[in-house]
């Protein structure tokens, strides 16, 4: 598989922010871009457009088909195409949800530790108030605490909750039973339900990602974030789903302007209606990798286990969560500098990010090993 293939000097002449921001000397582990080449499907569209000069505005019109075919093939859940707008990406899908949705003053719910943007789309792009209840980390893993979002969902303030399925950066699967529970509790307090499901496709060999919407039926207040940007590794080229239901489609159908729609790029449309139409035996083929590659790092990650080095294993996508003592409140700013190696700090992901970080495994086992080596180093040093 070409996770595998790639070489360190290979890598290192890619121009994205993973490749790029960091001085040349640092190895980075950081932001979720994977070290792998695009599935052959995705490479001919491109290609083709460029051969073509085939470079002016999108046109969309296929991608909400093509989004209905892969759910259902993917989790044998059909959605409605006329109940999809086309987005430039899946951050600007949650915002318009909570433009349209809510209303000034409402408090919005989330779960920390998590992916930074959510606190800042809250509070700084749709200007609402935000509400923590963060996750419940047991000895199994990370879930949403439903007793505390319970009484959240009850305090008439709370208006909306953005759910994160699976986690970032926990890559906690919720259960189909947890969803049915949020989807009960928002039904009865008339909370407005955002799942950015960005990681779904990731879901790893051992959980099973169950679709928001399919179980909270078609009056719920709810709308889910799709894209095909992290599974098939093309954020860069700009194309999500926000997806509604009976309830609210019409609603953001009527909303959203225009403008909101003018980030969607041409090759991102490209590359999306190849990967959910041509790429899904490149996306299995990964997940058997990535499962390979989340074992050897749990084992890497066990033999520092005396030395501070906690984690749970994600059931979904590439990206862990790791608690490291002995490195101070903020472990990736000492990796930085005394180890030369980038994984992002838990500081952004919120509160409980205090003495965390979260490492990228989506890269082939050489590389990963330089990572944990150097940081390996770097633990011994402050142990000693
Ligand atoms: C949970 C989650 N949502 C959204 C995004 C960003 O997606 P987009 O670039 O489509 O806004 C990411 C990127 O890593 C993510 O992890």
């Amino acid at each position: 598989m070409a996770v595998d293939d790639l070489s360190l000097a290979q890598l290192r002449e890619r121009r994205s922010v993973k490749w790029r921001y960091y001085p040349a000397d640092v190895l980075p582990a950081w932001v979720a871009e994977m070290d792998v080449t695009l599935a052959p499907a995705i490479a001919e569209a491109l290609h083709a457009a460029v051969d073509r000069s085939d470079t002016g505005y999108r046109w969309a019109d296929e991608v909400p088909g093509a989004l209905a075919d892969f759910t259902e093939y993917q989790w044998s859940w059909r959605l409605d195409p006329e109940r999809v707008l086309v987005l430039g990406d899946v951050m600007t899908g949650i915002a318009q949800s909570l433009l349209q949705l809510t209303d000034p003053g409402d408090h919005i719910v989330i779960n920390p530790p998590i992916y930074p943007p959510f606190f800042s789309t809250v509070e700084k792009v749709a200007g609402r108030t935000l509400r923590e209840v963060p996750l419940m980390a047991g000895k199994d893993g990370y879930a949403i605490d439903l007793d505390a979002m319970e009484r959240a969902f009850a305090d008439p303030l709370v208006r909306g909750y953005v759910l994160c399925s699976p986690h970032n950066p926990t890559g906690t699967v919720h259960s189909a039973r947890t969803l049915q529970a949020i989807a009960e509790m928002a039904a009865e307090h008339e909370v407005v339900v955002i799942a950015d499901e960005i990681h779904a496709p990731l879901t790893l060999p051992g959980a099973v990602h169950t679709p928001y919407l399919s179980v909270a039926g078609d009056d719920a207040r709810a709308t889910s974030c799709l894209s095909a940007s992290k599974t098939w590794n093309i954020p860069g080229l700009k194309c999500a789903q926000l997806v509604g239901t009976q309830s609210t489609a019409e609603v953001l159908h009527e909303r959203v302007p225009l403008e909101a729609t003018f980030g969607v790029g041409h090759f991102g449309v490209l590359g999306t209606l190849a990967a959910y139409r041509d790429s899904r035996d490149w996306l299995a083929e990964l997940l058997t990798v990535l499962d390979a590659r989340r074992t050897h790092l749990e084992s890497r990650l066990a033999s520092l286990a005396d030395r501070g080095v906690s984690w749970v294993r994600p059931q979904a996508s590439y990206l862990a969560w790791m608690s490291i003592d002995g490195l101070g409140e903020d472990p990736a700013e000492v990796l930085l500098a005394e180890g030369r190696i980038a994984v992002n700090s838990g500081l952004p992901f919120g509160a409980p990010g205090v003495g965390h970080a979260r490492i990228n495994f989506a890269t082939s086992e050489t590389v990963l090993d330089e990572v944990l080596d150097a940081m390996g180093a770097v633990i011994d040093t402050h142990a000693s």
